[in-house]
């Protein structure tokens, strides 16, 4: 595939890049980032790699009062004799298609605009970090850019793709984290906009998170909002749940993320012939198979999370204790297997990476 930039500007001034101890998550960005714009009169046209810089909009335009808008999250990590490697991000931007069609929103040509990230990414190759658990984290988005506030889908976008160094999601790294369940707040509904990747979704979720952190937890697991009984994801995650011996998962029924991870880590776990169910999964179910002693292990997945075990559940001001407070086996196995291929330490069977 040969897509042409139609231009790179270069930024005149480079910013200190952060040490890689410091890099938390999504707190630095690099000097450049991708543009593209859509009217539909031209479709996509003008993909350039600017400075990183503040972008003007008008204060009427659509993504402001109407939050039309998508975004995808993926990594390029570097691997030990250099290379940089992404890790199915084709995926990524078909499911940036998927969001955009919930939402009203143009597509993209999925292949062009792959080409085009990793242009910037070899731009800004010496972003990507070295240390183990590093990565430089590409946060594509799309917002609707035309100034009109009648209710209607937006006659104009802006594709901008920007690039952040980044460490683990959690503070506390791959250490079990404590989740609380909420009960009264709801995050999707099927048939909503759940399973696409809109900023809607993910702002709805701050005053039950903001609660559930003032109480000493790291996140919230959703439940369904009808019947608030069964178990849709955790926070930025998709969930699973190890019973014994075979691992669950919520399926994917329209309110929930298809994340790329959870498909990664149900491929991974079926080749290693450990089953994997997507159904249904009440709470109580996950609360009686750990009365029975039957619960083995729980962690949720995701791009910025990668594989964060959960070592305590609180419901119903009932709380379990999951494998001691400390990362199962599967889970371990998972996290290495993952992070192994994506930085090239493991052999990728699945073919699952792509070269910069
Ligand atoms: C990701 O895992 O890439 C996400 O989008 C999570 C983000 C909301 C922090």
């Amino acid at each position: 595939m040969s897509a042409t930039l139609v231009e790179i500007v270069k930024a005149s001034n480079l910013k200190l890049k952060p040490e890689d101890d410091k890099l938390g998550f999504g707190r630095y960005f690099t000097d450049h980032m991708l543009v593209m714009d859509y009217s539909i009169e031209t479709g996509w046209t003008g993909p350039r790699i600017t400075p990183y810089e503040p972008i003007a909009l008008d204060p009427a335009a659509v993504i402001f009062h109407y939050g039309q808008t998508a975004f995808e999250g993926m990594k390029a990590y570097r691997t030990e004799d250099n290379r940089i490697l992404l890790f199915r991000p084709e995926k990524n931007f078909s499911r940036l298609n998927a969001s955009s069609e919930r939402l009203s929103m143009p597509p993209i040509n999925e292949e062009e605009v792959l080409e085009y990230v990793k242009q910037l990414i070899s731009v800004e190759k010496d972003w990507v970090p070295t240390s183990k658990g590093t990565s430089l984290y590409i946060r594509p988005f799309i917002i609707a850019t035309e100034s009109f506030l009648g209710l209607a889908a937006s006659k104009q976008y802006k594709l901008v793709v920007i690039l952040s160094p980044v460490g683990s999601y959690y503070t506390n790294g791959i250490q079990p984290v404590n989740i609380k369940v909420e009960e009264h707040y709801t995050r999707a509904v099927r048939g909503g906009t759940g399973m696409a990747k809109t900023a809607g979704n993910y702002c709805a979720t701050f005053n039950a998170q903001t609660k559930a952190i003032n109480e000493g937890f790291s996140q919230v697991l959703w439940l369904d909002a009808i019947e608030k009984k069964y178990v849709e994801e955790v926070g930025t995650s998709n969930v699973f749940f190890k019973i014994n011996g075979e691992v669950h998962t919520p399926e994917l029924s329209g309110s929930i993320l298809p994340g790329i991870t959870r498909m990664s880590v149900i491929e991974m776990l079926r080749s290693w012939g450990i089953p994997v169910s997507e159904r249904r999964i009440s709470i109580e179910e996950i609360y009686q198979s750990y009365e029975e002693g039957l619960l083995e292990e729980v962690f949720s997945t995701g791009t910025a999370a990668v594989i964060s075990p959960i070592g305590e559940l609180e419901w119903q001001g009932r709380k379990i204790v999951i494998n001691n407070k400390s990362i199962g086996a599967v889970s371990e196995k998972l996290y290495d297997t993952l992070t192994g291929i994506q930085t090239g330490k493991i052999a990728d069977t699945f073919n699952w990476t792509t070269e910069v």
